[in-house]
């Protein structure tokens, strides 16, 4: 693994885009403000818009102004980071843009101490990766270099089903070595999700009870309040399966559900986690219904002011029967977790924005405090990632009085009381990872592929049939009423986060 000062340069394509604006400069910005960015160092930032060097540098200090977590102590310090960006404006489709990219580079390098490790990063639509992994591949970009390393950092979605995302697999190995591929997955850089594996793996408590012999149910929610915004476009050809189960649902599902990796090291990490995939029970075609559902949201309220249904958003087909809210029920078929269901479920215009693992525990084999009116809760723990990150174990406790009675009460970890301040952004610490060639927390291709194997049975069910139910929800709520019953049947129902 290169140390961290050995110099790089990262070459963004579709720098004028929203997620370099709101994402990758914002976090470039602050790993350069809190020493941790490797010196020398160029960003070389490339898409069709037209505009000089200095417009593009005083974008992206508006961006910092407005996105990034740590703030420019001053104006001097701002213009030693801006003197690293290059902008060079070109067609991802045209061949000429990688000559002047190279061009670019040989000038930097030659001037910052080169041969650098090379990072690009597809910030494009995705429709564009074969674009641009082709001209890579032709120009001699993406070619190993003597002294120096080269990657590529893929943004989701990788492909769109099972046949797409082998294409873009077929078409990375073509050009690349999966060891210089990295897939992004911006859920694996959040603080609160690296710490499931400390949580997990650094605490001789919790391990012993971490399987089906203590653990009744596992509910992970990832809840927007927000709807489509402006991205109405996009989200009609994704929905919530694409969009968040494929990816980051059942990335945390791994999380917790695989065995302890050897090391932490990127191969047992990521082996331990395509088990995972490997033991998930496979959907059957004939009985989607049994095991997922799917909603779409129509009018109601967020923050209390009104707002319109999915199909009335801008870019949206009037008729659409794209889901906003995807459920699914999962069993992983090993020793641990035999007969323990996983529930997953995201949508969006929900009650609230929350994200979070619930862990409910067994009851105790025998209750000798039958007095206690109402029963007593099973154990839980929860584990939220977003807002308010932290994690909270319920126990039973007496409540204060001359009667034994029983009451839940919550031991709750809170990151900002604890450790205070803003954690890093997870593009910070991915980003960090990428240019130090460290790939634990990203996806790799034969865990993609199995990801999409797993809801091939449901992306065929919901858009070949065109009767296949699709639940409507009120905007606001915690999504249709016919998931209550879904998970009813189990005689489980969904935590209100
Ligand atoms: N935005 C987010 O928060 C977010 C979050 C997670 C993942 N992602 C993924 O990150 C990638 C980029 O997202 P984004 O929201 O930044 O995308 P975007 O704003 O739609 O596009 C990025 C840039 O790509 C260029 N582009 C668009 N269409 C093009 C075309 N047909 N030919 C050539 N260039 C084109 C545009 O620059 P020019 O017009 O100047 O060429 C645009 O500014 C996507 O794969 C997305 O799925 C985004």
């Amino acid at each position: 693994m290169p140390s961290a000062d050995e110099p790089f340069a990262l070459i963004i394509f579709g720098a004028s885009g929203d997620l370099t604006r709101r994402k990758l400069m914002p976090a470039l910005w602050s790993l350069y403000a809190a020493r941790t960015l490797p010196e020398p160092f160029a960003i070389v930032a490339t898409a069709r818009t037209e505009m000089s060097g200095e417009e593009f540098r005083r974008r992206m200090r508006e961006t910092v102004g407005e996105f990034a977590r740590l703030q420019p102590p001053s104006e001097g310090v701002w213009e030693r980071f801006a003197a690293a960006l290059r902008y060079v404006p070109g067609d991802p489709a045209d061949a000429g843009l990688y000559a002047r990219l190279a061009r670019t580079l040989e000038t930097l390098e030659r001037a910052r101490a080169g041969p650098p490790n090379r990072l690009f990063y597809c910030a494009t639509p995705p429709s564009l990766y074969d674009d641009i992994i082709a001209h890579l591949g032709a120009s001699g970009l993406a070619a190993p270099r003597p002294g120096g390393v080269t990657r590529i950092v893929v943004e989701k979605p990788f492909g769109r089903d099972d046949a797409s995302a082998r294409a873009l697999d077929r078409q990375l190995a073509a050009t690349f070595h999966e060891e210089q591929v990295y897939r992004i997955d911006h859920y694996l850089g959040k603080e609160t999700v690296q710490n499931i594996l400390v949580f997990r793996f650094a605490n001789g408590i919790f391990e012993p009870v971490w399987n089906r012999n203590h653990v009744a149910e596992v509910q992970i929610t990832v809840a927007e309040s927000l709807g489509v915004e402006t991205r109405g476009a996009y989200y009609e050809e994704a929905g919530a399966l694409r969009d968040m189960m494929q990816n980051h649902l059942l990335q945390l599902l791994c999380l917790i559900a695989m065995e302890p990796p050897v090391s932490f090291d990127a191969g047992p990490v990521r082996d331990e986690k395509n088990k995972v995939m490997h033991a998930l029970r496979p959907i059957d075609a004939a009985r989607v219904e049994e095991v997922a559902l799917r909603g779409q949201y129509g009018p109601g309220f967020a923050e209390a002011r009104p707002v319109v249904g999915y199909r009335d958003e801008k870019g949206v087909a009037p008729g659409s029967r794209t889901e906003t809210y995807a459920a699914l029920r999962l069993l992983v078929d090993n020793w641990r977790w035999a007969g323990v269901p996983f529930y997953l479920r995201t949508g969006k215009r929900l009650a609230k924005r929350a994200s979070e693992i619930a862990i409910r525990f067994h009851r105790t084999p025998h209750m000798i405090f039958r007095r206690s009116p109402g029963g007593v809760e099973a154990n839980s723990l929860v584990i939220r990632i977003q807002p308010d990150e932290g994690i909270a174990l319920t126990v039973a406790a007496k409540t204060p009085g001359p009667d034994l009675r029983l009451g839940p009460v919550r031991l709750d970890f809170r990151y900002g009381e604890v450790f205070g301040g803003e954690p890093p952004e997870a593009y910070e610490r991915l980003l960090l990872d990428a240019i130090h060639g460290d790939p634990t927390l990203y996806a790799r291709a034969d865990w993609v592929e199995k990801a999409w194997q797993l809801l091939q049975p449901v992306l065929d069910a919901w858009s070949e049939a065109p009767g296949a139910p699709l639940c409507a929800y009120e905007a606001g709520s915690w999504g249709p009423a016919e998931a209550d019953r879904f998970i009813a049947r189990d005689g489980g129902s969904w935590r209100k986060p």
